[in-house]
């Protein structure tokens, strides 16, 4: 099945190695890491290479020693309940944002879906979601003084007069090129870039984005046109997708059921989606496992076990080495896992109850954000 990568639509085998090439990033290099790792106890996303791609993340590093700085920047379209791949990304930036205490922009696009998506039909559909959304990302923990977490809607007016700068600077040609834009294509998302580019000019200094390698396509305009604006052409740092419980291919995403762990699935929920549909590389019977083993590469559970739910790497060492020689079975490689993401997702509930009293600070009252509703950009 042939790949395809877009902010809007991501399917079949992903070769990330032809991504690299494709988009023109670069590998996350041993030496990158091992100068990340002078800064603080690497992020197990970047240790077992989840995150895997960049552009101008040394560059960041050389801006940060010198003393120039960088700041950071990502985001999420509300449509509907955060599942577990979305939370990726917040969670490296809060790494970053914990290692560096740098400032953080969060934008909340709550126009993107609706003009993205087919199926949304009113703003009022995506609206519901967004307070919800925005709980889930606070829950991860961002420091409430450095974080402006914006809706465009609402910061519209800071943030237009630069949406139209950048917008003057990028032909239909290049947007089609870029995104695959075609004659059927909605004026809205022909334009909505300039929204998602703003961001990338908060501050005049250079800006990480940490996000799954779907959102790229962004930085590579930005990255024409910043320099003629007097900005720096932003650095990214870019994810692999989470895979779908159904199986290695394609990204977990929100359209289908069975694909998705929420972050509002309840334990009993959890449960049942993983022993009924986490793709399984055990063997077919119980004898057949014993005598061959499991497949760890294909399978979905120990997958999401080794990109984040498993941080030891004693104990992942050890779980592939049993379950490759058929040692332990499937079912408790997934009872395993269970346990993990309903721990995990206990915590994050917690933190999104104490996510309610927080949200004016992120959204107006703390230092950056009001910072930023006395600025036009
Ligand atoms: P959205 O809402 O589709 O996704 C939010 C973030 O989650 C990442 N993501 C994933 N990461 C790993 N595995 C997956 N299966 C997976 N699915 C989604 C996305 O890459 C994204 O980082 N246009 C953006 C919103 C946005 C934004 C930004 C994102 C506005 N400004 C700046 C990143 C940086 C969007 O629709 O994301």
């Amino acid at each position: 099945m042939g790949m395809k990568v877009t902010p809007w639509e991501v399917s079949g085998h992903i070769n990330y190695e032809k991504l690299i090439k494709e988009f023109g990033t670069s590998r996350i290099t041993k030496g990158l890491l091992e100068k990340l790792a002078s800064y603080g106890k690497l992020n197990v996303m970047l240790r077992r290479g989840f995150f895997f791609s960049h552009r101008d993340l040394d560059l960041v590093l050389k801006d940060y020693e010198t003393g120039k700085g960088f700041f950071l920047y990502t985001g999420r379209a509300p449509s509907g309940p955060m599942h577990l791949g979305h939370l990726l990304p917040f969670m490296i930036t809060k790494w970053f944002q914990d290692t560096f205490k740098v400032n953080l922009y969060i934008q909340i696009p709550d126009e993107e879906k609706f003009l993205a998506k087919r199926d949304i039909r009113s703003l009022e559909e995506t609206d519901r979601w967004v307070k919800d959304n925005i709980l889930d990302i606070i829950a991860v923990g961002f420091d409430p003084n450095r974080t402006f977490i914006f809706q465009n809607r609402e910061y519209a007016k800071n943030m237009y007069s630069m949406a139209v700068k950048i917008a003057k600077k990028v032909t239909f040609s290049t947007a089609k090129a870029v995104f695959g834009f075609t004659n059927e294509t909605n004026i809205g998302m022909i334009f909505y870039p300039a929204m998602q580019i703003v961001p990338t000019f908060f501050e005049k200094k250079r800006c990480l984005i940490p996000s799954a390698i779907d959102q790229d396509p962004y930085w590579r305009i930005q990255r024409d046109i910043a320099e003629s604006m007097g900005y720096y052409k932003t650095a990214a740092i870019h994810s692999k997708f989470f895979p779908p419980l159904s199986g290695i291919i394609g990204k977990m995403s929100s359209s289908k059921q069975e694909d998705a762990i929420y972050l509002s699935d309840s334990p009993e929920e959890v449960r049942y989606k993983i022993m009924r549909y986490a793709f399984s590389g055990g063997g077919a019977t119980i004898k057949e496992h014993r005598e061959k083993g499991g497949n760890t590469e294909v399978d979905v559970a120990y997958q999401w076990l080794y990109i984040i739910f498993e941080e030891n790497d004693n104990k992942i060492a050890k779980i592939k080495e049993e379950y490759e020689s058929g040692k332990m079975l499937t079912g408790e490689l997934k009872n395993y896992l269970i346990e993990k993401i309903n721990r995990f997702l206990e915590e994050h509930r917690k933190g999104k109850k104490r996510a309610e009293k927080l949200i004016d600070k992120f959204k107006h009252d703390g230092k950056l954000a009001r910072e930023m509703w006395e600025r036009v950009i």
